[in-house]
């Protein structure tokens, strides 16, 4: 069965002390919560990643040192193993800090940092190596969709990016379908939207790696995705959860996000 999954992407926001602040409440909350689900027999909440700036990386794996159900990764890796890269940090480093996962692919990294798809296979290729679980983030720009291109795109974008891995390393892979126009606007695909891209992903798969790599993998939803409308985007049958930024910064908002599966 795949995994449902409630990931956190706090990209450059809160200094230190808002984010112990934003994970003391968070722990709190699932400290309560889950104590209640077992005495009440419920199914266990969803994986919760979260993804704090690199310079809290120890701070937060400290808070939550062998949690159960909560991991912590990076927001991205450089390419290469080490070496003369001022101001970078490598896949290496972050699995040795003790963080499960990084993010690679982000729109925001494709935009602003000029970030293609061969660079984003070799950090993809960087962080299996080192053992980090990659959420690898695709998805179509505005433009794009208006002109009926989004499901080539993101074919486009998977298959350069990711698709060339051996079948027994998508394991240690999630995707996040990510509306590029839906990022931080307030502008949500509607659920329909994200189900029928979803599926589609989810059928580049099975054509590549067969059915059951298909049916194991989770597909994350990203893009405004928030308190008030994660229950409806996460009922449908291939979004196996959310890649929340903005509504990831307030723990009762994320929290409540959390418990969108019910
Ligand atoms: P958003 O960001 O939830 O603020 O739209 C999502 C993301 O970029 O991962």
């Amino acid at each position: 069965m795949r995994k449902k999954i409630v990931a956190g992407n706090w990209k450059m926001n809160l200094n230190l002390e808002e984010a112990k602040v934003l994970v003391s409440e968070l722990k709190v909350s699932l400290d309560n919560h889950s104590a209640e689900r077992v005495a009440q027999n419920r199914p266990t909440l969803p994986d919760v990643v979260l993804f704090p700036p690199y310079v809290y990386l120890t701070r937060i794996l400290d808070v939550f040192f062998n949690y159960e159900g909560v991991s912590i990764g990076a927001q991205n890796c450089h390419h290469k193993e080490h070496g003369a890269y001022t101001g970078e940090v490598s896949a290496s480093m972050i699995r040795s800090v003790g963080a499960s996962h990084v993010i690679i692919g982000h729109s925001e990294r494709r935009e602003q940092f000029g970030e293609g798809d061969e660079l984003l296979a070799e950090k993809v290729k960087q962080s299996l190596k080192n053992d980090l679980k990659v959420i690898f983030c695709c998805g179509e720009k505005l433009p794009e969709r208006e002109s009926g291109k989004h499901f080539q795109v993101v074919s486009d974008q998977l298959h350069k990016g990711l698709m060339w891995l051996e079948e027994d390393q998508l394991k240690n892979v999630v995707i996040a379908y990510e509306p590029v126009w839906a990022i931080g606007t307030g502008v949500t695909a509607s659920p329909g939207q994200a189900q029928e891209m979803h599926a589609y992903i989810r059928g580049l798969v099975a054509d590549k790696y067969g059915k059951k790599a298909a049916d194991n993998m989770s597909i994350l939803y990203g893009g405004s995705c928030n308190a008030k409308n994660a229950r409806e985007l996460f009922t449908n049958a291939d979004v196996d959860g959310g890649l929340i930024g903005g509504a990831s910064l307030k723990s009762a908002d994320f929290f409540q996000i959390i418990q969108s599966f019910d």
